[in-house]
């Protein structure tokens, strides 16, 4: 290669490399509305974006992994939790953590109702932004608290936790426990974003760690509300009528209705009930 030579291939790389750039550039431009939904930026949205700019929620949380490492993400946590929890929770979130257990506390906001309903639909609004399935398991605080009277930094990843007695066998061979196991994990929302199966480590649901045993005795409690009449019969009502029995505790549920998702009984077949009832059943 000559002078020329040398001078023209290096202006011809330039420009083929400027017109990728530019290309892709125009394509990420291209896909910024379908990837964030825009169509659905509603005015409920945008006033929950100036509520949470207002609070400074971004001081001690994240969104989309960016901002404060304080307090949990919360990019997915309109589908971790739902609507009446989420309402719940902003009115109160005394009543859900407690700073002898949790070590760390959300302070009140002070928020109004149209406030709280405008902040759901812009959180509602960010989970369904694609970030190419990130994060790939919910990251949430169960703030068990192990740091000496400070406030702990360790986020739990949720679902890590003891495995049931079959959940090692193949989830392809038909066990139903093991395909229980899989949908727990595997459910929209995950059972694993607000039930442990670790005794104590109670999160956004009761911890799930003795729960055949727990289920055996509300059965048989004068106070049992519901109608099943059979230990798989109990967690099945659990999972597709949440609120046909409740868990006492005003982290649980408000007004006779349970803050876990109604959604299950439309959204899982009745056969991936019944393997979760299986699954389930196994923790004595
Ligand atoms: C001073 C820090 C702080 C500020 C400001 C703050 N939060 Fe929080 N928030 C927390 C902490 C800490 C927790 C977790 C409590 C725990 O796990 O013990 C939390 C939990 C939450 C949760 C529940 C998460 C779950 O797992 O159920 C939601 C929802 C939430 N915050 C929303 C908000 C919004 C919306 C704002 C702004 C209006 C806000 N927070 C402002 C500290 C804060
Ligand atoms: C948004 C949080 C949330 C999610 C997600 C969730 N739950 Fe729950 N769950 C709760 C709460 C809160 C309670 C307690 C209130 C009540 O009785 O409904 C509960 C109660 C239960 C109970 C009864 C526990 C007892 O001691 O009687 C079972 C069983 C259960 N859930 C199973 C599941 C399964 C299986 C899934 C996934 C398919 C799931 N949950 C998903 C919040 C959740």
């Amino acid at each position: 290669m000559n002078k020329r030579q040398a001078r023209y291939f290096a202006i011809g790389s330039t420009l083929v490399a400027t017109l990728i750039f530019l290309g892709l550039t125009v394509d990420s431009h291209r896909q910024f509305p379908k990837l964030t939904n825009a169509q659905n930026i509603t005015p409920a949205v945008t006033l929950g974006k100036d509520v949470w700019h207002k609070n400074n929620c971004i001081n001690c949380h994240t969104l989309f992994g960016e901002g404060a490492y304080y307090a949990p993400d919360l990019t997915k946590i309109a589908q971790q939790r739902g609507a009446p929890y989420l309402r719940a929770f902003l009115k109160d979130p005394s009543k859900f953590y407690d700073e002898q257990r949790h070590r760390r506390l959300m302070p009140r906001q002070d928020l109004s109702d149209a406030d709280i309903d405008g902040l759901i639909a812009f959180l509602d609004w960010v989970s369904r932004v694609d970030n190419q399935d990130w994060p790939p398991r919910p990251i949430t605080v169960t703030g068990s608290g192990t740091g000496a009277g400070k406030p702990t930094l360790e986020a739990a990843v949720a679902g890590t936790s003891t495995p049931a007695a079959g959940s090692t066998a193949d989830a392809s061979a038909k066990d139903p426990v093991a395909l229980g196991e899989r949908v727990f994990r595997t459910a929209a929302p995950a059972c694993t974003a607000c039930h442990s199966l670790t005794a104590g480590a109670d999160m956004a649901g009761p911890s799930l760690a003795g729960i055949a045993t727990r289920a055996q005795q509300t059965l048989a409690s004068p106070g049992y509300k519901g109608s099943a009449t059979d230990l798989e019969a109990f967690i099945r009502e659990s999972i597709t009528q949440p609120s046909a029995h409740l868990v006492e505790g005003t982290m649980y549920s408000a007004d006779g209705v349970s803050f876990m998702p109604n959604t299950y009984d439309k959204d899982l077949t009745p056969e991936q009930v019944n393997h979760l009832a299986a699954y389930l059943a196994t923790f004595k």
